[in-house]
């Protein structure tokens, strides 16, 4: 086959776009986000990437926590939504209609009506060039309990998407797959 070269820009793809909470009370704002990838298992780490003229940077580093709220494929408006206006212009839970849920651990709230969400707190944080990267050790993890099979997510319900080159990418065959399906066990 023959290749073109394509700008070094590029994403890894998919892209697991998610809708991040920081900032605690009023204040509490909802930024979206492609820049989060989990990085370490064991603490559990996942690595998000802020741009500095975010109105959510200020509060990320004023409280060092942050939720990570995944939408279904239903609530996709809400997503592009947070990630195309402003905290400073707009509360964003209130023009979407969405709640705050009390997390169990951080200060930081969770959106209710989305039905998984992760609690972080931030260990670590590294200047990069255009972004601010924060490592945040999950704490806890929550997920609607009718999405969920032998205590983890069932991948043939799970309706989401991706985010891949500036398009939301539906996800919509369930699993194709199982992890180390390559070794001819079907299971
Ligand atoms: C799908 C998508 C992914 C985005 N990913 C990032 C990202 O990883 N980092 C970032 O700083 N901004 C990202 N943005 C832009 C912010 O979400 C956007 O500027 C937002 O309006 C900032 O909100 P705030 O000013 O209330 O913090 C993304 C936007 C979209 C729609």
């Amino acid at each position: 086959m023959d290749k073109v070269r394509l700008s070094t820009g590029m994403t890894t793809f998919p892209m697991p776009a998610a809708v991040i909470s920081v900032g605690i009370g009023d204040e509490a704002n909802l930024i979206t986000l492609a820049y989060v990838g989990k990085v370490c298992l064991n603490p559990p780490i996942i690595a998000i990437s802020i741009q500095p003229k975010r109105h959510s940077y200020k509060l990320i580093e004023e409280h060092g926590e942050f939720g990570i709220n995944y939408p279904n494929i239903d609530q996709l408006r809400d997503m592009d939504y947070c990630g195309t206006r402003s905290g400073r212009d707009v509360n964003k839970w209130k023009e979407l209609n969405l709640t705050k849920e009390n997390a169990s651990i951080i200060q930081v709230p969770l959106v209710k009506e989305f039905p998984w969400n992760m609690e972080c707190k931030v260990i670590q944080r590294t200047e990069l060039g255009s972004h601010v990267c924060y490592f945040g050790e999950v704490l806890a993890v929550h997920s609607d309990e009718n999405l969920v099979k032998n205590n983890n997510i069932d991948p043939d319900k799970i309706s989401t998407f991706a985010y891949i080159s500036g398009y939301y990418v539906s996800l919509e065959k369930g699993a194709i797959g199982r992890h180390g399906f390559s070794f001819g066990d079907s299971k």
